[in-house]
């Protein structure tokens, strides 16, 4: 099921015709579906509901918009963190304090202090001496104690691209699991520190459930270690990862078979699960609308210059993405064009060679599958404004976000 199909009005979110849209908020614009988030999140929360105790914590970069993670709160959603900034994002929106988990690669001694004034539930700790240490002592000073764990790198191959795997060695992610149990001995001695187990996370797009459970099993391993040394391991980070269909026809891991892997090897484990998906819940719940600006001839075929641009979906240009390409009122003929954004660089560009619902100036089109990653990466390069964030709900529409135009931004 979709959230945005194609009715006798064209293309819509929802109830809501996109052009309706584009007429009351100009494009580009980010279009999200209520109802697609919230039928992500009831189908992530209803597959787990097969282990027995689970909480969710969505990734908050995947869509950090206020009113998303408003909604994903009333879900019954937390919020994984990676900065200040997301905490306050989360902490605004509504989320308890104590639903938040602080990843980050390089938490700022200022971020560490306000978290724990703030009361978040969990840090996940990557570094003993200038992250586990000076925690414990922030702590100590606040007479608090920490809640925290200890996120490991199990060197695994989660076989997705290179920008956004992060479970290998050579990753700047975690600490060696063959470090890990002498660092939790010297990390759990610490007053100050109530460290409560581990967490992993080894990549993100993940098309197949195997690196998943290798990792998972590896992490097993370690629990039973750390038991043995004596630690009251009570909780394990699963991470996120789960895959979407960024193509018609891409095949990825369901929600149930995610849910029996997971049951499959933690079935002995007695802890808490914490999961922390982002764009299995976020990512087909958004379109990038855009207008076409002109469809210039190309050496070998033409380009569709759109108004959306890299600073609005990143994705294609960072990663290779493909991002389906549908036109809001097709005409019924095709054309095989590269789509390109008006920015001054070879890389904004959308697509090579695809095969695409005909389009001409001033038509409107989407970019499916932008709710994850989308307008969490964008950028005002070329002074370029930020795109505005359009929530769908039924048959009505709002702003969640408003275009942020240049002349606003420091000068
Ligand atoms: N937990 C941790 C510790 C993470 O690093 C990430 C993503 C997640 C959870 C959420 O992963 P997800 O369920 O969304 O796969 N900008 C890239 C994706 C970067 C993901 C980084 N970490 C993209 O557009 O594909």
């Amino acid at each position: 099921m979709t959230y945005f199909d194609r009715r006798d009005s064209g293309l819509c979110a929802e109830g809501v015709p996109l052009p309706a849209i584009a007429d009351a908020v100009g494009t580009p614009v980010h279009v999200y579906s209520a109802a697609a988030l919230r039928d992500a999140a009831r189908r992530f929360t209803a597959a787990l509901s097969i282990l027995p105790r689970t909480r969710t914590a969505f990734a908050v970069k995947a869509n950090p918009n206020s009113a998303v993670l408003h909604l994903l709160a009333g879900c019954g959603f937390g919020a994984d963190i990676v900065s200040g900034g997301e905490m306050r994002r989360a902490l605004g929106a509504g989320i308890a304090a104590s639903d938040i988990v602080f990843s980050g690669v390089g938490k700022t001694d200022r971020e560490l202090a306000d978290a724990l004034d703030a009361g978040i539930g969990q840090f996940n700790l990557k570094l003993e001496e200038e992250e586990g240490r000076v925690l414990a002592a922030l702590a100590q000073a606040r007479g608090k104690r920490a809640v925290a764990v200890l996120r490991v790198n199990p060197d695994v191959d989660g076989g997705t691209h290179a920008k956004i795997s992060t479970g290998q060695r050579e990753n700047k992610f975690g600490v060696a699991i063959a470090d890990a149990p002498a660092m939790y001995d010297r990390l759990s001695r610490l007053d100050g520190l109530d460290l409560v187990g581990v967490a992993l996370h080894i990549g993100s797009q993940l098309h197949d459930l195997a690196p998943l459970e290798a990792a998972y099993e590896r992490i097993g391993s370690l629990v039973i270690d750390l038991r043995a040394r004596g630690h009251g391991i009570t909780r394990v980070d699963l991470g996120g990862g789960l895959g979407i269909p960024y193509r018609v026809d891409d095949v990825v891991p369901t929600l149930d078979a995610y849910a029996a892997m997971v049951a499959g090897v933690t079935r002995d484990w007695d802890v808490d699960l914490i999961f922390e998906p982002g764009r299995v819940v976020a990512g087909l719940a958004g379109v990038l609308m855009t207008r076409v600006i002109w469809v210039k001839p190309g050496a070998d075929r033409p380009f569709v210059i759109v108004d959306a641009a890299m600073n609005d979906l990143a994705r294609p240009a960072l990663y290779d993405a493909f991002h389906r390409f549908e036109a809001v009122a097709p005409d019924g003929e095709r054309m095989v064009a590269n789509i390109a954004g008006p920015i001054c660089e070879s890389g904004d560009v959308f697509a090579l060679a695809r095969d695409i619902d005909r389009v001409r100036r001033g038509d409107l089109a989407v970019f499916h599958a932008t709710g994850a990653y989308g307008a969490a990466m964008a950028s005002s390069y070329n002074c370029r404004p930020l795109s505005p964030q359009v929530l769908v709900d039924g048959d009505q529409f709002e702003i969640v976000a408003d275009r942020f135009l240049p002349e606003e931004f420091a000068a």
